[in-house]
């Protein structure tokens, strides 16, 4: 604790108002973090939000694609930095200098996931390097180096890669079983991350994944259904889950080998899996009714992903308080589900955020290796 208010007096002691400021926020993912950029692209009604009722809270004034009844976790992240929200990568006109979003809902780690439908992550890194060379330009050389060292990288994806493209997809089981399958996710997501660690990247958050097989459209495909008097409010579809945590541990592996084979390298990442999880079996604890059943949707749980009736099927159900559930659509969480693991992210203690919470990364704050060694997020909750 003490070394916690010792920072933040040098901090504002000593910080020139240049650096003050503050990093720029680049952000990589999936419908999860997508702020939009599929309202711009060539793709199906399942990948776009960009109509009623997504956004009805009307934090925004009309539907801007985000897959959420208001704003997904980045928008508050951008608002605990003290910066704008930070607006897609295809929206025309865009200033860069405080970050841009190139998610794309429906993408994968894997060129393979929903190709052709999607943005997916490799052509994001593609958009990233286009933006990088804008800001050289606009800024001049040093001045484009310090935003891009000081920014910090947060990344939401991977969940398609597993439903869509996993276990929606036999080839793909047939080719790889799910240990392999797992190992070229991370494979490719280490290479992204080392990339954006070559272009001078430092500062990297990750959104892990959710309990997958508890969403509401993979309850509703359980090949094992709930047994009656079954105490666990469940029904999660096992397979689905088990890829999740395969994947979290994977992650966070990973992070911790680039910890120490790269220099100042800087992240921090959070157990989603069981964070979600506990609410999801115990809603009323955190001022929830409904952890099931999707807001919007049809079919049992809601788990039908007809929200707004642009899909295939026309039929959807609408619930009146979107924020007494966990879920706004079948494969959607709520905006109070992204604004609590947002402050999680941005404040949580190093037993449940670890080794650095995003405070700290946009603030600059030290912390030794001992806190790493000691704080483990798969293991601690
Ligand atoms: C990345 O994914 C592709 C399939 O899209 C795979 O062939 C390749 O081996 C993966 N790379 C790594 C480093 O795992």
């Amino acid at each position: 604790m003490i070394s916690f208010f010792i920072s933040i007096s040098l901090y504002g002691a000593f910080c020139s108002p240049l650096e003050r400021t503050g990093s720029a926020f680049f952000i990589f993912g999936d419908s999860s973090v997508d702020p939009g950029n599929n309202n711009y692209i060539n793709t199906i009604p399942e990948n776009r939000a960009d109509y009623e009722p997504y956004g009805q809270n009307g934090f925004f004034p009309k539907p801007t694609g985000r897959f959420s009844d208001g704003r997904v976790i980045v928008d508050f992240i951008a608002e605990y930095a003290k910066l704008p929200i930070i607006p897609p990568f295809l929206q025309p006109s865009v200033d860069y200098a405080k970050g841009v979003n190139f998610a794309s809902g429906g993408a994968g780690i894997l060129s393979e996931t929903n190709h052709g439908l999607v943005i997916d992550l490799q052509t994001q890194l593609k958009s990233f390097e286009e933006v990088q060379k804008t800001l050289a330009e606009k800024l001049g050389d040093e001045e484009a180096q310090r935003v891009i060292s000081g920014a910090v990288y947060f990344f939401g994806i991977g969940s398609n890669d597993y439903m869509g493209g996993y276990l929606g997809n036999p080839k793909m089981q047939q080719r790889y079983n799910p240990e392999q399958y797992v190992g070229m996710v991370i494979g490719n997501l280490t290479n992204a991350v080392q990339l954006l660690y070559q272009k001078g990247g430092r500062k990297f958050g990750f959104l892990s994944l959710p309990p997958l097989g508890c969403l509401p459209a993979l309850r509703a495909l359980n090949p094992k259904p709930k047994k009656p008097n079954d105490e666990e409010a469940g029904g999660c579809f096992e397979e689905a889950l088990a890829l999740a945590l395969a994947h979290n541990n994977a992650l966070d592996a990973m992070l911790k080998t680039l910890h120490y084979m790269l220099k100042d390298f800087k992240y921090c990442n959070s157990n989603l899996y069981d964070w979600l999880h506990h609410i999801i079996n115990n809603p009323t604890n955190y001022g929830f009714k409904d952890g099931l059943n999707a807001c919007c949707g049809t079919g049992p749980y809601g788990g039908i992903f007809t929200c707004g009736g642009r899909k295939n099927i026309k039929d959807y159900q609408l619930c009146d308080n979107p924020q007494d559930h966990v879920w706004w659509d079948s494969l959607h969480p709520t905006e109070r589900i992204h604004q609590l693991f947002a402050n999680t992210l941005w404040s949580g203690p190093s037993s449940s955020v670890a080794p650095y919470n995003l405070q700290d990364l946009f603030l600059d704050r030290q912390i030794t290796i001992g806190d790493i060694v000691d704080h483990n997020p798969q293991s601690q909750y």
